[in-house]
């Protein structure tokens, strides 16, 4: 099959190759960019990972990742046989001093067929400890070395605070240029995501009204009906606030609430993200209670089927204080937004998966009409919906057919895949066609990860010292804690849920 001829010939090497994330989500993006005929015409893929384990059996791991969780499976035969003979792998402990030998001979036999000294992309996905050792083994063999062709994708977790970010930066910083690191959040990558940047700023209809004078509050929501399954080791030790917080939700907050920037160019987008996040009015420690909740899945029910706690969840503590559920409520600082809370929830166990964003609009400043006209009255809102039925909706106020003066809702409504009939490519697809462009910007910038984390620290500080303290439980199944209710009424709103707004 084709592919790009355009692109240059490229080895990409997954680190922790034996994990989940390289057969649910790198390998069939890959496939799929296969399908589509968007790599290069000349790629290579090489696995490593310290489980002993030859090629044929790297390969049907891999198929059976795609064939059970591809946006397409395996579309026949051929294609897949095509697409893995360029697979290989290699079993390599990278803490083992002599690690890495066995990869810089793959490479060079790879780029020795080919003739031509190749593009290397070093793809870690391993745990954190894991991601020194992973990236000094690369550095000590010398093969990421060429800053205008090498290149490092981190996964998340990048650190588990603001200390130990700035340390893997610097870390990272000592063995690599900065513009050969690609730390992926795997959100920037969805389709609705970056058409939120296209909403905002390619249209001249929304931009002069997207600022305090006319929103009343941003709503931004992430709720998941997974629990942890098989990664609880993982989330114990993390929770919702680093797990989804810093990254994602802050990541979507940025782009809602950035400025225009000067150019589509990576670092042109990066400032103005980095902007908002040092805009963030800092968390007062005592008022912590107030702007930030917690809490934590019991037993319930959740898609009519029933589900355990979290503290019942393999691989975490019986006694866990660790939050599933986090909801918050940010104030940015600056001239646009000055005024305006932002709220952010995710939570795990949740009733439906669904992300959404909801801009709610001020009241008009005179109402004129009966009152018996305004009783459905609701405010003017945009609903970004970010997955699943990706699309963007507005609602309106309009008159109810009849005799007299009523006032209802409507919706103008636009859905993906209403409105264009090709299926929108996965995050990953994305991400690791843009890592093989080199286009760094839909990745997240050292001082961007670092102010994140700045931004969240208070919280994570504030709850880290007191573990029980504004901790409270919710049953599967529902919204969160009262408690994230309570929050928002204090400024006398409410979360829109979003399966009101799903129809
Ligand atoms: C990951 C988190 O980054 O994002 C998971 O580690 C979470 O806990 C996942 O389930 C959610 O991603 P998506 O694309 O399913 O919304």
């Amino acid at each position: 099959m084709a592919q790009t001829a355009s692109l240059p010939p490229t080895i990409l090497v997954i680190i922790g190759a034996a994990g989940d994330l390289t057969r649910r989500k790198l390998i069939p993006a890959l496939y799929n960019l296969y399908l589509d005929r968007q790599l290069p015409e000349r790629f290579a893929i090489v696995g490593v990972a310290r489980r002993p384990m030859d090629d044929d059996a790297f390969r049907d791991r891999l198929r059976e990742g795609v064939a059970s969780f591809s946006r397409r499976g395996i579309v026949d035969e051929a294609s897949w046989r095509a697409f893995a003979g360029g697979v290989s792998y290699l079993s390599e402990d990278v803490l083992h001093p002599a690690s890495g030998l066995a990869l810089n001979g793959r490479l060079a036999a790879i780029e020795q067929e080919w003739d031509l000294r190749a593009n290397r992309i070093h793809y870690l996905a391993v745990p954190p400890q894991m991601m020194e050792p992973s990236a000094a083994m690369l550095q000590r063999l010398g093969v990421c070395r060429d800053c205008a062709h090498d290149r490092l994708v981190v996964e998340k977790p990048f650190g588990r605070d603001l200390a130990s970010a700035r340390e893997l930066n610097r870390f990272l910083g000592e063995l690599f240029v900065e513009s050969q690191i690609y730390r992926i959040d795997h959100y920037l990558g969805k389709e609705t995501v970056q058409n939120i940047l296209a909403f905002r700023f390619a249209n001249s209809l929304f931009e002069p009204i997207w600022n305090r004078r006319y929103i009343d509050q941003v709503q931004i929501t992430v709720a998941e009906t997974v629990g942890v399954e098989e990664r609880g080791d993982y989330y114990d030790r993390a929770g919702a606030l680093r797990d989804m917080v810093q990254n994602h939700l802050l990541q979507l907050l940025c782009l809602v609430a950035m400025e225009p920037p000067i150019s589509f160019a990576a670092d042109d987008v990066r400032n103005k993200k980095v902007d908002v996040l040092r805009a963030i009015r800092p968390f007062h420690p005592d008022a912590i209670h107030r702007v930030a909740v917690r809490g934590q899945y019991r037993r319930g029910i959740v898609l009519g089927r029933d589900v355990r706690g979290y503290r019942e969840e393999p691989k975490v503590a019986p006694d866990s204080t660790t939050e599933t559920f986090a909801a918050f409520t940010f104030h940015l600082d600056n001239w646009r937004w000055q005024g305006v809370p932002f709220y952010l929830r995710t939570g795990k166990r949740m009733p439906a998966k669904v992300s959404e964003i909801n801009v709610l609009f001020h009241e008009p400043p005179h109402q004129f009409f009966p009152s018996a006209a305004v009783e459905s009255w609701q405010p003017n809102r945009i609903v970004i919906r970010i997955q699943p039925e990706e699309g963007i909706g507005t609602r309106i106020q309009v008159k109810q057919p009849g005799t007299r003066m009523l006032l209802g809702t409507a919706e103008m409504r636009f859905r993906y895949h209403e409105a264009f009939r090709t299926p929108a490519p996965e995050a990953y697809e994305t991400l690791l066609l843009d890592v093989i462009r080199g286009d760094a910007t839909l990745f997240m910038r050292a001082d961007q990860i670092e102010s994140a984390w700045q931004a969240v620290s208070p919280i994570l500080e504030a709850w880290e010292s007191v573990p029980t303290a504004g901790f409270s439980e919710y049953a599967a199944g529902s919204w969160g804690p009262e408690a994230a209710d309570l929050m928002v009424a204090r400024q006398r709103h409410s979360w829109l849920q979003p399966s009101a707004v799903q129809e």
